[in-house]
């Protein structure tokens, strides 16, 4: 559909596609996006995109995304371990997101607050946290953040990384599709200590594929008690379905999380940690 072409320059991954829609309305032959890495000299776009970002965020959309002004992107770009994308049409900064490589479970706390797992199963684990998805309202719908997150996926496997994680906000259904769609499931929920947010934490193992069973639960992403339930059983979510906005839930004993101490959900007055 983005009739997406791969490059290297400068050592630099750089991948070309084009868009379909502009504004909401359908383009035929649209002009062409590139996603490459973000640097310094792009701060001062970061920053404008930051603000448009943060004026138009709708409820649900919160979660973790806040507005930064260009004196903190010049800061932010400098950490050897945070690579940020961005998404250009001609010199215009349309979409970023970040990828930040976490080595403990302190970085990965960090990045992704009040999780209850921890994917630290060895000293030389590294998951990278993915984050400050970003499309301009313009040209969302052209599937931008799921190019992002294969890009940063791709990026990740380069960095010798186990696995992917991020957040999402339990209402933001529009940011579901594009992490299930790249292989991410749906292992537990917390609380967004910024704002009590409700939060949906999700994970792609990079080493290993595991096979799920085909067929599973289908519930509305809003049913947060009864998603909640399903977890607490062992269920884990894989997929999304924007015709009946419902979450997909499967069985699985596959667990790429080390079991610890920590209750990941409450069901029916009993904690459940696995
Ligand atoms: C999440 C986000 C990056 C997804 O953008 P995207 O990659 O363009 O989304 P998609 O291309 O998958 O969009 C699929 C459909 O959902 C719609 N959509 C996407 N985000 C939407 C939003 N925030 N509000 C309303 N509709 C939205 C698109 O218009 C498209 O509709 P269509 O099928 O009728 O064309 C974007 O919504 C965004 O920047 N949100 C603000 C920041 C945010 O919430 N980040 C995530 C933090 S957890």
């Amino acid at each position: 559909m983005n009739n997406i072409q791969k490059y290297t320059i400068n050592g630099h991954s750089v991948w070309r596609g084009r868009l379909n829609k502009i504004d909401g309305q359908k383009v035929d032959n649209g002009p062409h996006f590139t996603i490459r890495p973000l640097s310094g000299n792009d701060a001062e776009n970061m920053g404008i995109l930051s603000a448009e970002i943060y004026r138009h965020l709708g409820l649900g959309e919160e979660c973790f995304i806040h507005k930064h002004e260009t004196s903190y992107y010049h800061q932010a770009i400098k950490n050897p371990d945070t690579q940020y994308i961005g998404v250009f049409v001609g010199e215009k900064l349309i979409a970023m997101s970040y990828l930040k490589i976490c080595r403990n479970h302190q970085q990965f706390s960090d990045e992704i607050p009040n999780s209850p797992l921890n994917f630290f199963k060895t000293s030389d684990t590294r998951i990278a946290a993915l984050g400050a998805d970003s499309v301009l309202p313009a040209y969302r719908g052209n599937n931008l953040n799921q190019i992002m997150i294969d890009y940063r996926l791709e990026l990740a496997k380069n960095l010798h990384c186990n696995g992917a994680a991020s957040i999402i906000d339990r209402s933001n259904h529009w940011n579901m599709p594009p992490y299930f769609n790249n292989g991410f499931r749906m292992y537990a929920t917390a609380i967004d200590p910024a704002d009590g947010g409700k939060i949906a934490l999700m994970h792609h193992n990079l080493k290993t594929k595991t096979d799920l069973p085909p067929r599973g639960v289908n519930v509305h992403f809003a049913s947060f008690n009864l998603i909640d339930k399903l977890l607490a059983r062992g269920y884990i979510g894989c997929g999304y379905n924007k015709e009946t906005s419902t979450l997909t839930f499967v069985q699985s004993n596959q667990r790429p999380f080390v079991k610890q101490n920590i209750i990941l959900a409450v069901y029916k007055g009993k904690a459940y940690n696995f």
